[in-house]
């Protein structure tokens, strides 16, 4: 496809879109104001600008987003490789070191819910399965070890991965020695450039792939947030963003926006070039509900990496915090 480019998801045989498709938005119930026929015609034109990858998790509205992405993908001309996520049984985000795996992923547990999620999308099998929290605590354990050759040796899964804890970008480095994980998911944006630390050379050297997740901050890095925006109560980005919190977004985009002055594209088209640009990163998985964000974001494929000294200036604007908490 013209000006979609692909890469590696590490040691796999899938080759993906380096834009990919976040699909918690669509799910509904976190996130409010989306429409299902809107979702459905973002997902298609996605498709039809090339992009081929999708990360939803059954989590995401209890099983609406992977609906929508397996109604999607069975209606596609072209293959479209899917990642879901195992949500923790306990429901228990994220995972604490503490609390014994027994209680997040049992055995059987973790072949039950694929199970479901293969229910929900109405596919076969499902191309990247990922544990939606981790903690290293659990390496020694031995059933999430046995349900991952189990679920690849049965055929309903092809590769697995983990879900990091956000803006903990460590808590999975030892998962990743063990030579079961075949790629992370995680958070790398403007804001968040910690990964490039110690797990992103880790990911290079082991030839595992990544999953650049939250590319916009949730939406403080497209540059629409003002103090006056409101969302609906109880949705996630009303807590994500509360009290001073939006105050502080404005003035942290004012004094990006200042500094990008004269490079070329809007700030969120900029913000998905900086991830692009790390050679650790297959795919960015911006969450993207309408047509114009599908068509903007997928523009930024074929633009390649910014230039050295727009990257420089990127790097000053990295603000360490835990909107989550
Ligand atoms: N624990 C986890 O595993 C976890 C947690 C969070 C997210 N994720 C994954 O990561 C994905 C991305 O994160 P996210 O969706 O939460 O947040 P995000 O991608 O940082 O931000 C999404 C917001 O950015 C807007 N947007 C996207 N492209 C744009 C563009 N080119 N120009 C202007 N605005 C643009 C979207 O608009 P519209 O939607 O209104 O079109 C939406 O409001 C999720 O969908 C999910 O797949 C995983």
């Amino acid at each position: 496809m013209v000006g979609m480019k692909y890469r590696k998801l590490g040691a796999t045989d899938l080759e993906i879109s380096d834009i990919g498709y976040g699909a918690w938005g669509i799910g509904g119930k976190q996130w409010l104001g989306g429409e299902d026929l809107a979702s459905l015609a973002a997902l298609r034109r996605a498709f039809e600008l090339g992009l081929n990858f999708i990360d939803t998790a059954l989590a995401y509205g209890d099983g609406h987003s992977e609906q929508l992405c397996g109604e999607a993908i069975r209606t596609a001309p072209d293959p479209i490789y899917l990642a879901t996520k195992i949500p923790p049984k306990n429901r228990i985000w994220p995972a604490a070191p503490q609390t014994p795996i027994g209680q997040v992923f049992p055995y059987d547990y973790i072949i039950g819910s694929t199970e479901e999620s293969l229910r929900n999308l109405k596919l076969d099998r499902i191309d990247l399965q990922q544990f939606h929290v981790w903690t290293d605590a659990w390496v020694a354990t031995e059933e999430w070890r046995r349900a991952i050759e189990d679920l690849k040796k049965s055929g309903k899964v092809r590769y697995f991965g983990i879900s990091i804890t956000e803006h903990e970008p460590d808590t999975a480095l030892e998962a990743i020695g063990t030579g079961l994980i075949d790629a992370v998911q995680v958070i790398y944006n403007v804001f968040d450039q910690t990964p490039e630390q110690n797990l992103f050379p880790l990911c290079l050297e082991r030839n595992i792939g990544v999953l650049d997740r939250v590319p916009l901050d949730e939406g403080g890095l497209t540059g629409t947030i003002t103090e006056q925006t409101t969302f609906e109560p109880g949705e996630f980005r009303d807590f994500y963003f509360r009290g001073g919190r939006k105050k502080q977004i404005v003035e942290k985009v004012a004094a990006l926006e200042h500094d990008l002055a004269g490079v070329e594209g809007t700030l969120p088209e900029i913000a998905l070039r900086f991830c692009l640009s790390h050679p650790a990163v297959s795919t960015v998985i911006p969450g993207m509900r309408r047509l114009s964000t599908v068509e903007s974001s997928c523009s930024v494929s074929d633009k390649g990496p910014l230039p050295a000294d727009v990257l420089a200036t990127l790097k000053r604007h990295a603000w360490y915090r835990n909107f989550y908490q």
